[in-house]
């Protein structure tokens, strides 16, 4: 086979046949430019702009919509136009390997965004450009639509791209619509299509397991498709986190570069695909995973897209994260620019044994170390099978009559009389198969009837595709909140993954078994819509045994997020730095355990870089712990403004270092507070021989440093009353003297 190639492939050609070969492929791709060249000037350029970026779409001689550059803006605009003409990377025989939104079946040999089975079992799709309006939606926020339809079946796409100019932030989605006589079928529908062109793409992304969230894992993009998926339904980031960052050209470093953070919204199964294409340009293809989704559209019905929201920076992932955090601030997160609670959760230090004396003095001892409200956690319900362990009693959200004969109300008094606010856990998607609700609703739970269970946490999932199990959840959380007003907070947690994927209720209404990972997850959205419509302000911490359900679709209606059950300090300082770099501190709920033998000090220093709270027994604490929590309660309060609505910097990586170094700058740059952790056990005699760069400072200002939140009976070796200027500070560094006494430093900065 081999030979027979050789033989007739181009070194066979005789001289003169190889001479004209040549001249025709020069000819033909000269006229091809001058062909390319005149179209250009005729084409539509759609420059999708934030403030310092562009993403610049443009049309194409057969009015395909093509995505030309992505990068930081250009100083004169006039030379969009000039873009792809300096591209040649067209080839006839490849088809078109940067289209805004790549359909299946015609001129495409790529991985499609779109593959559709038309009413008629066709199964090829073209999009030609028709037209684009923009919608000023504020002085901050535009979005553009850009209608493409397929020239022979009706199907059009709309592409959404959602621009928060002063954030840099972009949110895009697709919305499909089927105009045809009779119902399709999309096998593939997703929510964006980049391409991009760089010399290299670094793609990290981030992996994990029960307590092991978001470990970052760096790799040099080669040619072929690398995907980041999740195939697990709910608690769906359990093993891949739906974000990523791309650095293009070298690496991700933290203040230079340039990457994009990308997130997908969507709190169910997800798909990221990364395809280095035969031109070595980065195809990016983002939206729900369509496996095993094939999704049905009517006839003249449309389905929208999952938001895929992203940011550029040619200064870093630092940069990048802080835009992202003040859009996440300002426009998603709930409550984003608001406040917390600080809280003493129940979890860790009681499980499931405990009744409503026990909890009475537990509201007192939250009271005496002086946090804002006290969370009572799971076991709290059931009566048939009672909630004692985790195998019974989840679907049964009556309160436990031995536990608690008094009912959640007595509860939510007596902690009004303690003085203390008063917040509790529902896990209400899920049922145990020993409960009443699984007893009495078989057909509410996701199963098939003909195969054994598997069972996750020892339960399974509601079907929430079914609008009656939709007003039983919201039925749940209006019983509590609804006769209890007064509670605080909601910790709403979801530890079960989708085994044997099938609803009775699609069976029954004859819908598509298909259909149930993405409309499970529209059902919950529905429920979240109805909670938020009939209790806006109460708290919501997202929870999914720990970290496997983060996204920015469900942080509309939460309030903050779990990121993991692992509340080993030393742990947490790798688990929070890695979601810091896609959520803002504000939303992190970190607490401060008996999970490890680490130092009081230690793991209060680390909870403090996000929203703090407390799962110990308070009771076990001797009295210097006890002054040092009161004490550090103050102190979070002091600076808890700073740290939930500053600016973040990274300093110093722990992945790099045996330390890691993070800072929060107020926005006129007067104050900011240094959070240093040693991350090793290995002996040193200093951890910090070299000072670490600060960052966020104004250098034409002078700051004082003082060390803060330091344990009873100890003092701190750094000069209190020196004062630098915030140049010193950023160009040689400061010291916090990190040693084996000293294993976390926290530093106040004040500008003088
Ligand atoms: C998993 C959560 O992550 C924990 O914090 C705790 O609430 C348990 N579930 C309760 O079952």
């Amino acid at each position: 086979m081999q030979k027979q190639f050789i033989q007739n492939g181009p070194s066979r050609l005789t001289k003169s046949h190889s001479s004209t070969f040549v001249k025709t492929a020069i000819l033909t791709f000269l006229c091809f430019i001058s062909i390319s060249l005149t179209k250009a000037a005729n084409s539509v350029i759609i420059p999708v702009e934030t403030a310092h970026n562009t993403l610049l779409l443009q049309t194409d001689a057969d009015n395909h919509l093509l995505m030309t550059y992505f990068g930081t803006k250009l100083a004169d605009a006039s030379e969009y136009k000039l873009i792809s003409t300096q591209n040649n990377q067209k080839d006839v025989n490849a088809g078109i390997f940067n289209h805004a939104f790549t359909p299946a079946g015609t001129w495409n040999l790529v991985e499609p965004a779109l593959s559709i089975t038309h009413a008629d079992g066709n199964i090829s799709t073209e999009l030609i450009y028709v037209s684009h309006k923009t919608e000023q939606v504020n002085d901050n926020v535009k979005i553009l639509s850009i209608l493409l339809a397929d020239p022979v079946y009706k199907t059009e796409v709309t592409l959404y791209f959602k621009t928060y100019i002063k954030e840099d932030v972009v949110e895009q989605w697709s919305v499909i619509r089927n105009n045809e006589k009779g119902p399709l079928n999309m096998q593939k529908y997703a929510s964006a299509n980049l391409s991009f062109i760089a010399k290299d793409y670094y793609l990290t992304h981030f992996h994990g397991g029960w307590g092991r969230e978001m470990k970052p894992e760096q790799t040099l993009l080669t040619h072929g498709i690398k995907t980041i998926d999740s195939k697990l339904g709910t608690r769906a980031n359990l093993f891949e986190h739906p974000v990523f960052i791309m650095s293009f050209d070298k690496p991700a470093a933290e203040d230079e570069g340039k990457v994009l953070l990308g997130t997908l919204a969507w709190s169910g199964n997800f798909r990221m695909d990364f395809e280095v294409d035969a031109y070595h340009n980065l195809r990016l293809i983002a939206g729900i995973n369509p496996f095993q989704s094939e999704y049905p559209l009517a006839e003249g019905t449309e389905f929208k897209t999952p938001s895929f929201i992203y940011t550029f920076s040619d200064k870093g992932t630092g940069e990048a994260s802080r835009q992202l955090h003040r859009w996440a601030r300002n426009y998603r997160l709930m409550d984003g620019n608001g406040s917390r609670l600080t809280l003493l959760n129940n979890w860790e230090a009681t499980y499931f044994d405990f009744n409503q004396e026990k909890l009475v003095k537990l509201f007192a001892d939250g009271k005496k170390l002086g946090v804002d409200l006290f969370l009572l956690d799971d076991g709290w319900f059931a009566n048939k099978y009672p909630r004692n362990d985790d195998f019974a009693g989840l679907g049964d959200w009556e309160p436990n009559v031995k536990k608690l004969p008094d009912g959640i109300s007595y509860l939510v008094k007596e902690a009004g009389k303690a003085g203390i606010k008063f917040g509790i856990w529902v896990e209400p998607e899920m049922v145990n198969p020993k409960s009443d609700l699984y007893e009495k609703h078989p057909d509410w739970v996701i199963r098939q009837t003909e195969r054994p269970e598997h069972y996750f946490r020892n339960q399974l999932v509601l079907d929430l595709t079914n609008p009656e199990v939709q007003d039983y959840v919201f039925g749940i959380m209006d019983n509590l909140l609804g006769k209890n007003p007064e509670i605080g907070f909601i910790k709403w947690d979801c530890n079960s993954v989708i085994f044997n994927a099938q609803s009775a209720y699609l069976q029954k209404t004859k819908q598509k078994q298909s259909q149930l990972y993405v409309d499970y997850v529209h059902g919950l959205y529905k429920v979240l819509e109805r909670v938020r419509a009939a209790y806006p302000v109460v708290p919501m911490m997202l929870c999914s045994g720990g970290g496997g359900r983060v996204d920015y679709e469900a942080l509309k209606y939460f309030t903050e997020y779990w990121p993991s059950d692992n509340t080993n300090p030393l742990e947490r300082v790798f688990i929070q730095w890695n979601y810091s770099y896609f959520y803002p501190a504000i939303a992190s709920c970190n607490h401060i355990t008996d999970w490890s033998k680490v130092g009081l000090k230690y793991r209060t220093d680390v909870a403090m870089m996000g929203k703090m709270g407390y799962d110990i027994v308070v009771s076990n604490l001797s009295e210097n712990e006890l002054k040092f929590s009161q004490q550090a309660l103050k102190t979070y309060d002091s600076l808890k403004d700073l740290i939930w609505h500053g600016d973040l910097y990274r300093l110093a990586s722990p992945d790099e270092n045996p330390y890691a170094s993070l800072m929060f700058v107020n926005e006129n740059k007067t104050k900011a507070v240094v959070f240093n952790y040693v991350v090793t056990n290995r002996f040193d005699v200093t951890y910090s021989p070299t000072p670490i760069r600060l960052n966020g400072l104004d250098a034409s200002k002078k700051y004082r440093i003082q060390e803060i939140n330091l344990y009873p009976g100890t003092t701190t070796t750094l000069n209190a009353s020196a004062v630098f200027s915030g140049d010193f500070l950023i160009r040689n560094g400061y010291n916090s003297e990190m040693n084996l006494l000293r294993t976390s430093v926290i530093l106040e900065v004040t500008a003088q």
